[in-house]
């Protein structure tokens, strides 16, 4: 039937979105704050490509990303995959022009990323993030200005501590568990995945998993692990009066396998989302993918637009923030009404000026009822309707939100609009 074969590419596929205008808005007023807070902590903004080589990721990523890859045979016979995220593109490319920046580099990119993942609340195939990460730099100062990054961010959409929660923990308070238990590092990453599944998996596969590890794994976490770095991490987001939105939490190791210290995630309070961001620490990555020929520490998070857009539509302050910054942009400021068709050319010469000045103008394309325009100008939440019609040379002026009308000649009327406190200056 002709009518099921069009079904099949009238709809996205699964897990790939359409952006109308609205989402378009909101996917934009996103973007616009990850951009303005990241450029006010001094981040420079950058980007990679879209298809890699498969191998970058197969090489240090884990085995959750490589499973989730989409990838494929080029017509060259290379092997490439759409960039599950950003991290080993950075370490290559950082690898690469290592010589050209002065350390410790602050770069901030916002781009597209695809997962071949089941799709579920929050989880999609294609999502976009917000990717921080400052290289070259060891001292803890780096992680806690990260962190305090990622709080100012989410700060920046009216979200408060009684909003998110970032938990943070650190990888080394394991890797020092496994070492002093003589554990061989072989095994480590293996742990460290049993950590990271830890009340997400039946307490009795955890324990089965962990084997002769288990009693002091759930000693550790009774206890709520203890650990002097991630004191000294809080007292430094104390400093700034940050400390409110962190919490200590061992069971955070994330999935990736490349992090070497500090971990974070971000979750919101009500606990109803996934992990709205994460990072951490990568100090070997650069190393490992350069094959030892470049060494340099590293750390970073990533926020998806995907949880944050939820969590904004989940808490009345972000939304109503959203939906007003949205309102705004969206805004014109002149509507002309072209109430007689011999003032066409008259109109469109004035459109045309008041374009150039940078004024947001619409006008009606065709002729219209003088009913229909005025409304298209309310629809367009227009600051001033201008009417060409009968009085012209005259142009009445038509302040929409006080209804006032004005009679003004036409060679004063650009004096007139740039003296009007509704139209920007
Ligand atoms: P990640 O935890 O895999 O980390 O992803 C970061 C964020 O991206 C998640 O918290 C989530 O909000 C979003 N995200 C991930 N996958 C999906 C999906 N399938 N659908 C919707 N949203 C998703 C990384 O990617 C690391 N490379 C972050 C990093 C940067 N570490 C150091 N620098």
């Amino acid at each position: 039937m002709p009518g099921q074969r069009n079904q099949k590419f009238m709809q996205a596929l699964p897990g790939f979105r359409d952006f109308l205008p609205d989402d378009s808005a909101a996917r934009n007023y996103i973007f616009a704050r990850w951009r303005e807070v990241a450029r006010r902590y001094g981040f420079v903004e950058w980007d990679g490509p879209i298809l890699e080589p498969t191998d970058l990721y197969k090489k240090k990523s884990g085995s959750e990303i490589v499973d989730q890859l989409f990838n494929f045979t080029d017509k060259g016979e290379r092997e490439v995959a759409l960039r599950p995220e950003l991290t080993p593109t950075l370490a290559r490319v950082v690898a690469t022009h290592e010589r050209e920046f002065k350390k410790p580099l602050k770069w901030f990119s916002i781009g597209r990323f695809f997962r071949f993942e089941k799709q579920q609340r929050g989880r999609l195939r294609e999502h976009f993030q917000l990717n921080c990460d400052i290289i070259g730099e060891s001292s803890l100062a780096a992680d806690i200005e990260l962190v305090a990054l990622c709080i100012d961010i989410l700060r920046q959409f009216g979200f408060t501590e009684k909003d998110f929660v970032i938990r943070i923990s650190d990888r080394e308070f394991w890797t020092d568990f496994l070492r002093e238990r003589s554990v061989s590092p072989d095994g480590w990453d293996n742990f460290l995945q049993v950590i990271d599944k830890f009340g997400r998996e039946s307490r009795e596969k955890t324990i089965e998993k962990l084997g002769e590890l288990a009693k002091p794994v759930l000693k550790v976490l009774s206890e709520g692990g203890k650990s002097e770095k991630l004191d000294r991490l809080v007292d430094g987001l104390r400093d700034r009066g940050l400390a409110e939105f962190v919490d200590i939490d061992v069971r955070i190791v994330r999935g990736l396998a490349y992090y070497t210290g500090i971990v974070f995630e971000v979750f919101d309070r009500a606990g109803n989302l996934r992990a709205v961001a994460g990072g951490g620490r990568y100090d070997n990555l650069i190393q490992q993918l350069s094959d030892d020929a470049v060494s340099m520490p590293a750390l970073g998070f990533a926020m998806g637009d995907v949880v944050l857009g939820e969590l904004i539509n989940e808490t009345p302050h972000a939304r109503k923030k959203m939906q007003q910054a949205i309102a705004a942009g969206r805004k014109i400021d002149v509507y002309i009404v072209i109430a007689k068709e011999e003032r066409r050319a008259d109109a469109l010469a004035q459109i045309q000026q008041l374009r150039d000045l940078g004024y947001r103008v619409d006008y009606p394309l065709t002729p219209m009822k003088v009913a229909r325009q005025f409304q298209a100008a309310e629809d367009a939440d227009a600051s001033l309707a201008l009417l060409y019609g009968d009085e012209w040379p005259q142009v009445k002026v038509k302040t929409l939100a006080t209804r006032e009308e004005r009679l003004v000649p036409q060679d004063r009327l650009l004096a007139h609009l740039q003296a009007q406190p509704t139209l920007p200056s």
